[in-house]
């Protein structure tokens, strides 16, 4: 059926995005119009995650609002009534492998044609996403992007109610929205956002564009959720921005910190903190006295540096040299002397040079990283880098990542070696994936952990005897007088 365009139709533009506008930023109170709570009653949804756990929070958002009107959730396509792909935008695989996914639903909506299709998140920021679907993907219902979440009920009505077309992007950051529903993925684990929106511009990065100014949440807000989240038996919390170390600098009428805000989580009666991720160049002395203050605050960093050359990092916008990013290291292990430490590299950086990327291997030697994340470096358009000349062919981006995947597997061993023989503390998740009468959880290291146990040992926190230390986990046992 051919649908006319609702009363939203707005376009991104990654140029608007760019600009910084606003100084301070409103807050407002969700609340979904009374007429809607039943729009969904009967119906069920589905909606599929890719990205950072920043999209993995937004997914729980949407998934509240979305039973707040009275929808319930499937896990199988033939039974939804609305699918939303949650996407990401930071390298172009993750990309193709939403437009295939798009492609691979189209027969889904022959089948259904009053199945909702949306997509949602980053993707959409970006312009040239947003006109592909508009030319060439009829069948989306729905597109939305990072700053609107919120207004999800609307759009529903709009598509569900009115049969038409929902187009609706903003390049640039309204409001902090509070009160948000959210039907949380884990009852043990929670994300906490602190921030939204990223000011770093890292050249090669989308994220500054899709979504946003940094924009702190009040230290109050976030204290009463974990309260809340601490009433409800929550063990673990993570603190979620896209540079954390950054909270609080948009603040116009109070001075508080990152620092401010570890010391005031690290008072509380949750067991378990987590953060990410963390930018070097904010990461401060007071942020590490906070982290060595409070027992709650979990030994593992996760600190992108990206490169190891000071000339790449330069190009990149990082704001460190490598060394500076080794003296922050040191001056971490000196306050949390058994820290785990893991990180993010990019490879392949325009104009790297195999000297570069050597410099990149003395770095990951040197600080003994516990594992990481790597990545050939993708060209995201509207981004600086895209456009330096000196691009690296990618079968040479290819052959770095492997020579330094071998030594970052190195360091995921060591850093699970050091555990043999301990006794440590696991944060039972559930059974393993391949048998379930193995139960898997994290350490406070962050190391996951595999041994036998029951079901009723899921979600509590016990002590486990490791045994053996393999590449990508542990084994044990439960200690004897747990
Ligand atoms: N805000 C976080 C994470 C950003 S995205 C940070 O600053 O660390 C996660 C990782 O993706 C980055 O750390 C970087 O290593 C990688 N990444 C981002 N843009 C990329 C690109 N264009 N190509 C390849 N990897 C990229
Ligand atoms: Fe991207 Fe850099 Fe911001 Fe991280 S800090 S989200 S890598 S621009
Ligand atoms: Fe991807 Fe957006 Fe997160 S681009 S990494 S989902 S902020």
């Amino acid at each position: 059926m051919a649908k006319d365009y609702s009363v939203y139709f707005n376009r991104p533009s990654l140029k608007q995005a760019k600009k910084r506008k606003i100084k301070e930023t409103p807050k407002v109170d969700f609340n979904a119009h009374p007429n809607l709570r039943h729009l969904g009653r009967g119906k069920q949804y589905l909606i599929k995650t890719y990205g950072c756990q920043g999209n993995e929070a937004d997914s729980e958002t949407m998934k509240g609002i979305l039973e707040t009107l009275g929808f319930t959730e499937t896990y199988e396509e033939t039974q939804a009534d609305l699918i939303i792909l949650n996407t990401c935008a930071i390298r172009e695989n993750a990309e193709n492998r939403v437009f295939g996914e798009l492609g691979r639903l189209k027969k889904q909506k022959n089948n259904n044609p009053d199945l909702i299709l949306g997509v949602a998140g980053c993707m959409p920021q970006e312009e040239d996403v947003t006109d592909r679907i508009l030319k060439k993907f009829h069948y989306v219902d729905l597109v939305f992007g990072t700053h609107n979440i919120h207004k999800l009920p609307d759009y529903l009505e709009s598509a569900m109610l009115g049969k038409e077309r929902v187009i609706e992007v903003f390049s640039n950051e309204g409001q902090i929205v509070e009160n948000l529903p959210k039907k949380r993925e884990n009852d043990t684990k929670a994300y906490v956002n602190i921030m939204f929106g990223c000011d770093e511009f890292c050249t090669y990065c989308i994220v500054p564009y899709t979504r946003g100014k940094e924009r702190s949440r009040d230290p109050e807000d976030i204290l009463d959720e974990i309260s809340t989240l601490i009433d409800q038996g929550y063990q673990e919390v993570t603190l979620l921005g896209q540079n954390v170390n950054a909270y609080g600098r948009d603040f116009t009428d109070k001075a508080y910190t990152f620092a401010d805000l570890l010391n005031d989580v690290g008072q509380m009666s949750i067991p378990r903190v987590r953060f990410t991720t963390s930018h070097p160049n904010d990461f401060d002395d007071t942020a590490i006295e906070a982290l060595a203050s409070h027992d709650n605050m979990m030994p593992h960093i996760h600190l992108p540096v990206q490169s190891g050359s000071n000339k790449v990092l330069k190009r990149m916008n990082r704001k460190y040299t490598k060394e500076s990013y080794l003296d922050l290291v040191r001056r971490i292990k000196a306050a949390l002397p058994d820290v785990s430490l893991t990180t993010d590299i990019i490879v392949g950086f325009p104009g790297e040079t195999e000297d570069d990327f050597l410099e990149t291997l003395d770095l990951v030697r040197r600080v003994d990283f516990e594992g990481a994340f790597t990545f050939v470096f993708s060209a995201r358009k509207g981004t600086p880098a895209a456009k330096f000349e000196d691009q690296t062919p990618l079968e040479e981006k290819k052959a770095r990542l492997q020579r330094l995947n071998q030594f970052i597997n190195d360091g995921f061993l060591k850093g699970h070696q050091r555990f043999k023989g301990e006794t440590v503390e696991v944060l039972v998740d559930g059974t393993s994936k391949k048998d379930d009468t193995i139960l898997a959880g994290y350490t406070k290291h962050n190391k996951l952990v595999n041994f036998p146990g029951t079901r009723e040992h899921i979600s509590k926190r016990l002590f486990v005897d490791v045994h053996e230390a393999k590449t990508w986990f542990l084994k044990g046992a439960i200690h004897e007088d747990a």
